[in-house]
């Protein structure tokens, strides 16, 4: 089939290369000519592991292109998708501006019968709009406008793709449902599961998904506090739990909050699609309270275990959201770090791939690639990111060369018995003291 995706973002990226993957022909593009021009040259610009070997594979076969003119991607295309940023506005609301002009740039590019499918995080009724720019831009050619959201994490969004748990189809017509079947085809010739669904239940499975995953996270974050409190181990109460197949182990690490560019923007997308509905969804709510509170609340966390700061050296390992990317958007660090600075602390911080996209953020820090660099003369470590690299750090080592020897795990990366070998004073999550 030949597809075009439009957005040459995180998600219109592992969208494109990956639909080469599956053997069909695809065209990427991007207004930001700049872009498309590093796109050309081979240099991928954003950091997602596979990422870049899949898009050179899929150039050498001829399967993937990129362009900056709409009508390469739309043409001669049997399925566009739309894969825009749709950032949330000052009232939590997605910002649907991007995918308007998505909808009227094909809508002026389009020949024949066309599928339009929306990768896009966008809220109930936004299919309808495509559907009602397209009616108006191109009357005289015939589309169909389809819901088909991604859920691909960061870090492992190529494996997610080729292997996801499910395909949420959301379709007003069976010739729509016909031609995504044929995309995905290749999926689920290996067993992978298709939901069809209308396109507005299709548009809200996606909020809801990330939504109940955001809620399971401050739940054990909340379950992981208590435990410090009477005296339980939460990773063991996580076993428990996720033993139960109608609860599932998955999504119950607790840690200093969840931060990305999906969770926080799509809870506080869809209470703001409840507020309009005039519908009430007091435990998303609650979620998203718990963990603004949780991120704010980690300064006192270490200020608590350290006593005063005031001239204390803090080193942070680990900057980015999560493990496996370079993103900073709502990451933990960006409430802890001026927090540490407020109370007094000098803050050193390592990160293996976040520290361009931290630096213009975090003012005042010291930043080194090198977490021993960063130890160096230490009062206080912090773990905040879980990157695998830390866990076989040389806990010896860095007793050695640290002037303090407090260690505060958010993310329980480190096994206690071997920092308490080492010589550490060590605070973890939802741990009997
Ligand atoms: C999330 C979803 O997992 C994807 O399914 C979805 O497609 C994506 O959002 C999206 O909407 O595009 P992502 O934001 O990349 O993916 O990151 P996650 O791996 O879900 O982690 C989100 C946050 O939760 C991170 O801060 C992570 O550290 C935290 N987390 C996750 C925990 O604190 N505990 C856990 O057990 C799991």
């Amino acid at each position: 089939m030949r597809i075009g995706v439009i957005g040459t973002g995180y998600v219109g990226l592992v969208t494109g290369a990956c639909l080469a993957e599956l053997g069909h022909e695809v065209c990427c593009i991007d207004s930001d000519r700049a872009k498309i021009d590093r796109l050309l040259a081979g240099d991928c610009p954003i950091y997602e592991p596979d990422l870049p070997a899949l898009i050179a594979r899929n150039r050498m076969a001829d399967r993937l292109s990129f362009s900056s003119h709409t009508a390469d991607g739309v043409s001669s295309s049997d399925v566009v998708f739309i894969a825009v940023g749709t950032p949330a506005d000052s009232d939590g609301e997605a910002d649907l501006s991007f995918v308007h002009a998505a909808a009227r740039d094909i809508a002026a590019h389009l020949r024949g019968f066309t599928v339009v499918a929306t990768k896009s995080t966008v809220p109930v009724g936004t299919g309808d709009e495509v559907e009602a720019i397209l009616a108006a831009h191109a009357s005289d050619v015939e589309t169909a406008v389809v819901s088909n959201p991604e859920f691909l994490r960061e870090g492992c969004a190529v494996g997610d793709f080729l292997k996801p748990d499910r395909i949420v189809i959301g379709a007003e017509t069976s010739r729509a449902n016909a031609v995504m079947e044929a995309v995905y085809r290749p999926l689920t010739a290996r067993g992978c599961p298709v939901l069809f669904s209308d396109r507005r239940t299709s548009e809200l499975i996606k909020y809801a998904s990330n939504a109940f995953l955001a809620v399971k996270i401050s739940y054990i974050n909340e379950i992981a506090d208590l435990c410090e409190d009477i005296g339980a181990d939460a990773a063991f109460v996580a076993e428990g739990m996720g033993m139960d197949a109608r609860i599932g182990g998955r999504f119950l690490q607790p840690g200093p909050g969840y931060g990305g560019s999906c969770f926080p923007k799509d809870t506080q997308a869809l209470l703001a699609t409840a507020r309009k509905a005039d519908a009430t969804l007091s435990v998303i709510a609650a979620a998203e309270t718990a963990n603004r509170r949780r991120k704010r609340h980690l300064g006192a966390r270490v200020a608590a275990a350290t006593g005063d700061l005031t001239d204390k050296v803090v080193t942070v390992l680990g900057l980015a959201f999560k493990a496996g990317t370079d993103d900073m958007r709502e990451a933990a660090a960006l409430d802890l770090i001026p927090d540490l600075q407020a109370r007094g602390a000098t803050v050193c911080a390592s990160d293996p791939e976040a520290i361009v996209a931290a630096r213009p953020k975090l003012p005042g820090v010291a930043f080194f690639r090198d977490a021993y660099a960063a130890a160096q003369g230490a009062d206080v470590l912090v773990l905040l990111t879980e990157w695998p690299a830390y866990a076989s750090l040389d806990l010896e080592r860095l007793h050695r060369i640290m002037r303090g020897h407090r260690l505060i795990d958010f993310r329980n990366l480190f096994d206690p018995e071997a920092v308490a070998r080492a010589g550490f004073d060590y605070i973890s999550l939802g741990r009997p003291a």
